[in-house]
């Protein structure tokens, strides 16, 4: 949550921090600002509301400066408002800061600060460090890089900042702790940010800054060094992101871009890693640690979210294929239930961004009990990627609409592999079974394709739902967790109240609900359940519920039964979440375009959810 971004150069910094801004704005959209040193002076530009109304604010208006620090913000401490916003000044103004996470001590060293004469303008934990900050610096005469590393020994929390000085002109100190921070190397510039979007365009030349490392640009120099002083050589490493990737393409907007990219990010998350001619599959990431997949006598899926919809998909995978059990937890829960876990266990963390706090701090604890985990995440070089012991990314390119969509597909994608090539290690499948399933595997971007020949029909149907307060989504097996991310992709970006079941639960309680006013979304494809499917269906037109049934391609028994039909084209059941999941995509994104919303910045939502 929270976008940083800085830049120390020969460029306009104003422009390009804007830039990097508007680029970072999927991570907290409630308010932005910018930190210039114009002139000799340190100048905080920033306002509530969008990066476009920052914008608008000062258009017109010459802000020249080739140092500077902006931020979007996603609130935590204060009500999104002018004041809350970052930057924040230190007490005599001569330093600014922006940062991205949380300072859980903030409140009693406020009130240190404050009988020593500090006076405060925000309601921030960030204000109180960087008056921390500028307290250090001058209670013995410390530098102002000393001050920082001083300062972010004491405070408690996660943090991604950046410092920027009056009496510096040309340095920005940089650290983080459990938040992500990239430093980009440029020809006599360096830039900073939450992720690398901001900087493709200038550079390929990056370093991920670890906890504890504190970064300082001085005399157009580089240095890397750990809160004890000891420093580090920074290692750099070549961007693979391209630019097109980070842009909508002629797309409204980029949800709809990323839905309609998933043949080719299914496609990529197994490219390299299968290929059925030659029966070969093989997760490069999880060599070296394969035999402890093998030999689990218990699998632990953490994630949240989407990510742990998609561990719910991997359970019924794991299970089937290779005979193995497996106990999906969100991580929020997971990481504060003294969970009895030891080193018999394998840990599979789910997450897109890499970052999620409540998964970071699942796999630390699973790791300090001696737990091997293994991270499946999107972004390269996230936290989530580094704290693993093996993993595998799921190449599914960034994903900027704050609603998963390509990230889930690419990760139900890569968890089936793993799920195949275990159930094959172990002798659960059949060579027989094993060479089919990568055919099929194979075959599911082609797939994925025909079902967007449903996209005017899915529009039509969105448009008769748009305007409905609650809708009900119901499936079985492999389609359950679709189920589930159908509810959250609807209520997400809508705001229609919407609930995910196992549609044999509806007769324990939901039932109630159903009558002419409820939308029932069925996940009824033809697979194993698809008898008892139709008997619940059966069950909630009995009560007059109108229902939409997402069904294989040919089926004409449910069509004579339901208001709504949806195809897609047949697969193998354990296979079906990739397809049936799509539908429920574009049916959300058409019914919140119909309802005006912002589908890709949400409210109250954030792309990376890195607090608690
Ligand atoms: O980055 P992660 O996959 O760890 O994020 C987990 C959830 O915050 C995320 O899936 C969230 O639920 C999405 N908004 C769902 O569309």
């Amino acid at each position: 949550m929270c976008g940083i971004v800085a830049y120390v150069g020969e460029k306009d910094a104003y422009s390009l921090i804007l830039k990097g801004l508007k680029r970072l704005e999927y991570r907290g959209y409630d308010s932005s600002g910018i930190a210039l040193l114009e002139d000799g002076e340190l100048n905080v530009y920033k306002k509530r509301g969008k990066v476009a109304d920052l914008e608008s604010q000062h258009a017109g208006k010459a802000l020249k400066s080739t140092i500077g620090i902006g931020h979007t913000r996603w609130a935590t401490h204060g009500e999104p408002n002018d004041v809350n916003a970052h930057p924040h000044y230190s007490n005599n103004r001569k330093l600014a800061i922006i940062h991205n996470g949380i300072i859980e001590n903030y409140a009693s060293i406020k009130q240190n600060l404050i009988k020593k004469g500090h006076v405060f303008q925000s309601e921030t934990d960030t204000e109180v460090l960087i008056h921390f900050i500028e307290d250090i610096q001058h209670e013995a005469g410390n530098s102002l890089e000393d001050a920082v590393k001083l300062a972010l020994r004491e405070v408690v929390g996660a943090y991604a900042i950046v410092v920027m000085s009056v009496d510096h002109p040309g340095q920005l100190i940089a650290a983080r702790k459990g938040s992500p921070l990239v430093i980009g190397i440029g020809e006599n510039e360096f830039f900073f940010a939450s992720d690398a979007t901001p900087i493709i365009e200038y550079t390929k030349d990056v370093v991920y800054l670890d906890d504890y490392e504190v970064a300082l640009v001085r005399d157009g120099k580089l240095t890397i060094q750990n809160l004890d002083n000891t420093e580090t050589i920074p290692y750099i490493q070549t961007l693979e992101m391209e630019l097109e990737t980070i842009e909508k393409g002629g797309y409204d907007h980029f949800m709809i871009k990323e839905i309609f990219e998933q043949p080719r990010s299914i496609a990529d998350s197994m490219r390299g890693r299968l290929n059925a001619s030659e029966g070969h599959l093989q997760l490069g990431g999880l060599s070296g640690y394969m035999d402890d997949l093998v030999k689990a006598e218990r699998i632990v899926i953490v994630g949240c979210g989407t990510s742990w919809h998609a561990g719910l998909v991997a359970e019924y995978l794991f299970e089937e294929l290779a005979r193995v059990n497996v106990e999906v937890e969100y991580a929020s829960e997971f990481r504060y239930r003294n969970p009895v876990i030891t080193e018999k266990d394998v840990v599979i963390a789910i997450s897109q961004s890499g970052e999620t706090a409540d998964t970071l701090a699942a796999i630390e604890l699973a790791k300090s009990k001696g737990a091997t985990i293994f991270g499946i995440c999107n972004v390269v070089g996230s936290s989530i990627a580094r704290a693993s012991h093996a993993g595998a990314y799921t190449h599914a390119g960034p994903e900027i609409g704050v609603a998963s969509t390509k990230a889930f597909t690419a990760q139900v994608t890569v968890l089936t592999l793993m799920a195949i090539a275990v159930a094959k290690k172990k002798g659960t499948i059949s060579d027989e079974t094993y060479r089919h399933l990568l055919y099929e595997m194979e075959n599911i971007p082609a797939l994925v394709e025909k079902v967007f020949e449903n996209a005017t029909k899915i529009k039509e149907i969105a448009y008769i739902y748009k305007d409905s307060n609650n809708c009900l989504y119901l499936g079985r097996g492999f389609n359950y967790p679709v189920a589930l991310e159908g509810a959250l992709k609807l209520k997400e970006i809508s705001y229609i109240h919407a609930e995910g079941y196992p549609a044999a639960e509806m007769k324990h309680g939901p039932i109630a609900l159903i009558d002419e006013d409820m939308p029932v979304v069925f996940l009824a494809t033809k697979d194993s359940s698809y008898e008892k499917i139709v008997s619940n269906i059966q069950e909630v037109k009995a009560r007059k519920g109108r229902v939409i049934a997402i069904v294989t391609e040919g089926d004409t028994l449910i069509p004579s039964m339901v208001d709504f039909v949806i195809e897609v084209p047949e697969a193998l059941e354990i296979l079906t979440p990739l397809l049936s999941v799509i539908p429920l995509q574009l049916l959300s994104y058409y019914v919140a375009v119909m309802r005006g919303r912002n589908v890709d910045q949400p409210r109250n939502l954030a792309k990376s959810v890195t607090v608690e």
